[in-house]
């Protein structure tokens, strides 16, 4: 079975990512530092994946550590490689991605992302690793002015430290494609808006602190623990004047990570950059009113001023990924906002529940 480096495997992409794979019979090995996530995560993947393998441990084994740590990685391409399960190929999340943050500390933004990914395809030359699939985002394509949806042509315009380091970074791999005498196989999959979470209710998005985004504050105020909802702007050029977004349920977008490394394996060499999300647009009125009415509850919400940096309306197209990926989301915005919520459920009453299984160490 072929081994994947899955950095940033315990996060919120990361683990549904890494549930995808195992059920795909990969083998995963993953990095994270833990510094946004938690270890019983990647336990919670497991006990959802125990229930159809026998030899659920064998397949997963975790390493902590910094992206930076170039010499940890280093011997962890080297221990796969003696247990004779050599890595194939590279899933590369981790990363620091908040906007704020990165505005107000740009140099740790510039060092973990850009300067954590560098170290990291050094280490992948060194060891004859040439596929790589990273985590990009449709943040880099900045302000729209449009109404039609993006294709990955469209203009490259990043307004803040992070989507400036996802353009350095697709950037960086778009040079060693370019300058390699070895065929390289590289991917940059722009995520569009990821929320809901695994239908289990045992892995979900869990930010540190008050969280940014609209899906996991809409559920801090739905489970009480925020008051109400800001909703940025009522007066923008929408059919409702609220923003329009392209919503993905999580794990549409892990299985786009592992269709877009099944692509990669049959070529060659490539370097493709692709937009995942639905094509579908909705707005933040229509996102409120279908999480009230799919989990019948309450939400209290006001319209507040516009946010600075917002778009108005940024929707994939993601008619490259349909045909290159035999990729397709499944799940609907109902799906979505019945699965974050049930997340958000079992996160709150269980959340400390310990799990009996240990994480398999690879060093
Ligand atoms: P996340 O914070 O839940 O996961 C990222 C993981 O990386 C975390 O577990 C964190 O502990 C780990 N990490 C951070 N710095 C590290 C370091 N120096 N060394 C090792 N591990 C480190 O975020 P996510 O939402 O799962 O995002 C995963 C990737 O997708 C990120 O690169 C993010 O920029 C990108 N992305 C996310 C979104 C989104 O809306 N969630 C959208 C577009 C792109
Ligand atoms: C934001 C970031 C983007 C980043 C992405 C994922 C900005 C300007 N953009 O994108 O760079 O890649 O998160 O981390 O910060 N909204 C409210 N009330 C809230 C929160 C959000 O009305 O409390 C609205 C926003 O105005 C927006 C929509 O909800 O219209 C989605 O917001 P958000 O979840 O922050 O995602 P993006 O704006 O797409």
């Amino acid at each position: 079975m072929p081994t994947i480096f899955l950095t940033g495997g315990s996060g919120y992409i990361g683990t549904h990512t890494c549930l995808t794979l195992l059920n795909a019979g990969f083998n995963v090995i993953v990095l994270d530092s833990n510094i946004n996530s938690k270890k019983r995560a990647l336990k919670k993947v497991l006990e959802i994946y125990k229930l159809s393998s026998f030899n659920f441990k064998n397949q997963l084994f975790f390493v902590e550590g910094d992206i930076r740590n170039e010499n940890l990685i280093n011997e962890i391409f080297e221990k796969a490689k003696n247990k004779k399960m050599p890595i194939n190929a590279v899933l590369h999340l981790a990363g620091l991605k908040s906007v704020r943050e990165s505005i107000n500390n740009p140099l740790e933004y510039w060092d973990v992302n850009v300067g954590g990914s560098i170290k990291l395809f050094r280490c992948m030359i060194k060891h004859n690793c040439h596929t790589i699939v990273f985590s990009s985002s449709a943040t880099i394509y900045g302000i729209q002015e449009i109404e039609d949806s993006i294709k990955e042509d469209g203009s490259i315009n990043p307004i803040n430290p992070y989507g400036e380091n996802k353009v350095t970074i697709e950037k960086i791999l778009k040079n060693i494609f370019d300058g390699s005498k070895e065929n390289w196989r590289i991917a940059n999959l722009r995520y569009f808006n990821p929320i809901g979470a695994h239908s289990s209710g045992l892995i979900g998005e869990e930010p540190r602190g008050i969280p940014n985004n609209i899906f996991p504050y809409i559920c801090e105020v739905g489970s009480g623990r925020i008051d109400k909802l800001q909703i940025f702007g009522r007066d923008w050029p929408t059919r409702d004047g609220t923003c329009i977004r392209d919503y993905i349920h999580v794990m549409d977008l892990a299985e786009a990570h592992k269709s877009a490394l099944d692509y990669l394996n049959k070529k060659d060499s490539e370097f493709i950059n692709l937009n995942i999300g639905t094509g579908i647009g909705t707005s933040v009125l229509e996102l409120v009113k279908t999480f009230i009415k799919v989990n019948e509850c309450n939400l209290n919400y006001e319209f507040a001023e516009r946010r600075e940096g917002d778009s108005y309306h940024l929707v994939a197209n993601n008619e490259l990924a349909l045909q290159t990926l035999n990729w397709k989301p499944q799940k609907n915005l109902e799906d979505m906002c019945r699965d974050g919520w049930q997340w958000q459920k079992f996160n709150k009453e269980f959340l400390e529940n310990t799990s009996s299984i240990n994480l398999q160490k690879l060093i």
